[in-house]
């Protein structure tokens, strides 16, 4: 094990190779935390998330590097968020624990740690027990946590920092391996009235609508659409329902609203929404109305009630087609929705060839990984090459000589793949065998074979 620093630097060095593996980044940050330096630690983190935003552990560690720092607010933003979402695992539990202590919510500093630990209970924590007695007994406890004062006034920190920031994204669609029949879906329906206009107008089609695309995780949904505002140099825009329901609580539509006419004046732009199903899913809880209000107000906008979506792409993505309402499929909204398969072997060849470029490698057989990696999808072929370049690095590291992957390198790293879309296809099969009304899903059944 070489010493803290000498690790650091060398973990550094990897990211400088492999920026993009979210794995690395995040097992520095907690080196980074482990070693008492929580400031930098928080931006790693930080930048984890800014890739990923739902990184289980790059949440935990920012939450924690903002306690350990005294950012009490921006560390129950984060949390209390989370929290209130689903399923966090104990740990964010502990935190939100030790956060609202140190807010002075003792009450609910109690709840969260009883959380903690009925969750998971190796995370008892004899000192904050303590502290957290001597709080109800109103005594004054000491600050179990070291760190510099809290500062004044707080920061605040919220995931995602903002809903529908611009972004010029520098990939096009060579970038993005096979997926052809969408490309040209997209060419064909989008892409070409926008930089014709004259043509479509010509032959009374209105312009508008977009394109809805389903499948497995990690096959390129939100890939493709950052690579289509690439391919005709527009701005992106990228919202999730997620975020929409969340943050606005209350004020949905009117921010929903706010999104289009944020794309509207930054024309010619896409506009992406993400987990669109999400917009479905709310309308079966509780606040059914509310939910029905958004799905309508989603609806006029893409119809451009009132408003003009002239260059405005509009693109979506769901892994759940099925809770998706009927009234999105009507003609000039998204009347074209689309199965996005995992890749096909030439796909995978392509996605290898992408992934590597500007790696160090010697002669590879790309014929070879793209057959020994049946079933992956885009984001675990992406996987198996960090994972292969981690283990080169390391191996450099400690033979003091740097060498090129091979093609034995990606084939091992191969082996531990995750298959992320496997668990995918046993749901849609369901939903593909028995509720295919109107042959929506047979994509999915010629995939599949049945
Ligand atoms: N066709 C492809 N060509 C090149 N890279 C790809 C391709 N498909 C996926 N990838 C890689 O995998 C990563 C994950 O893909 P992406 O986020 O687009 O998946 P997704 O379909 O949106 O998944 P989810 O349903 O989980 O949102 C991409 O950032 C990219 O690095
Ligand atoms: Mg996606």
């Amino acid at each position: 094990m070489p010493p803290p620093d000498d690790l650091i630097l060398s973990l550094r060095e990897a990211l400088g190779l492999s920026p993009g593996n979210l794995a690395l980044r995040v097992h520095l940050g907690e080196v980074l935390l482990r070693n008492g330096n929580s400031a930098d630690a928080e931006k790693e983190f930080r930048q984890a998330l800014s890739q990923s935003p739902s990184h289980e552990g790059a949440k935990l560690g920012l939450a924690e590097a903002f306690c350990l720092q005294g950012k009490t607010s921006a560390a129950l933003a984060l949390l209390e968020g989370w929290l209130a979402q689903g399923n966090p695992p104990a740990r964010a539990w502990l935190w939100a624990a030790r956060a609202n202590l140190d807010d002075g919510k003792v009450s609910e500093a109690e709840r969260c740690y009883r959380m903690a630990v009925g969750k998971d209970p190796a995370l008892a924590d004899p000192a904050l027990e303590l502290r957290l007695r001597g709080g109800a007994e109103g005594g004054n406890p000491e600050p179990a946590l070291k760190g510099p004062a809290r500062p004044q006034g707080g920061e605040t920190w919220e995931i995602p920092p903002d809903l529908g920031a611009l972004e010029r994204p520098a990939l096009d669609f060579s970038d993005v391996g096979g997926m052809e029949k969408l490309k040209e879906e997209i060419r064909h329906k989008i892409i070409h009235p926008l930089e014709h206009p004259e043509i479509h107008r010509a032959y009374g089609k209105k312009i508008g609508g977009g394109i809805l695309m389903y499948g497995p995780p990690g096959c390129g949904k939100t890939y493709l659409a950052r690579a289509t505002a690439g391919q005709v140099k527009a701005g992106f825009m990228s919202v999730g329902i997620h975020e929409v329901l969340n943050m606005y609580l209350g004020q949905s539509e009117r921010n929903l609203h706010d999104v289009f006419e944020t794309a509207r004046g930054n024309a010619p732009c896409v506009l992406f929404f993400d987990e669109v199903d999400a917009l479905a899913a709310n309308r079966s809880d509780m606040r059914q109305s509310a939910g029905r209000q958004l799905i309508n107000q989603f609806l006029s906008e893409l119809d451009g009630v009132g408003s003009d979506n002239e260059g405005v792409l509009i693109l979506a993505a769901t892994n759940a087609p099925w809770h998706l309402d009927a009234a999105f499929r009507r003609p000039g909204r998204f009347d074209r929705i689309l199965f996005v398969p995992p890749p096909d072997e030439p796909a995978r060849e392509a996605i290898f060839r992408i992934v590597l470029k500007g790696k160090p490698v010697a002669d590879i057989d790309y014929q070879k990984l793209a057959r020994a990696s049946e079933g992956f999808s885009g984001a675990d072929i992406k996987a198996a090459v960090d994972g292969a370049v981690e283990a080169k690095l390391r191996e450099a590291i400690q033979s003091g000589k740097p060498s090129p992957l091979a093609t034995r390198d990606l084939l091992a790293a191969a082996k531990s793949a995750r298959y992320s879309a496997k668990e995918w296809f046993a749901t849609a099969r369901n939903y593909a065998l028995y509720s295919n009304q109107g042959g929506i899903y047979d994509d999915i059944l010629a995939y599949l074979k049945l």
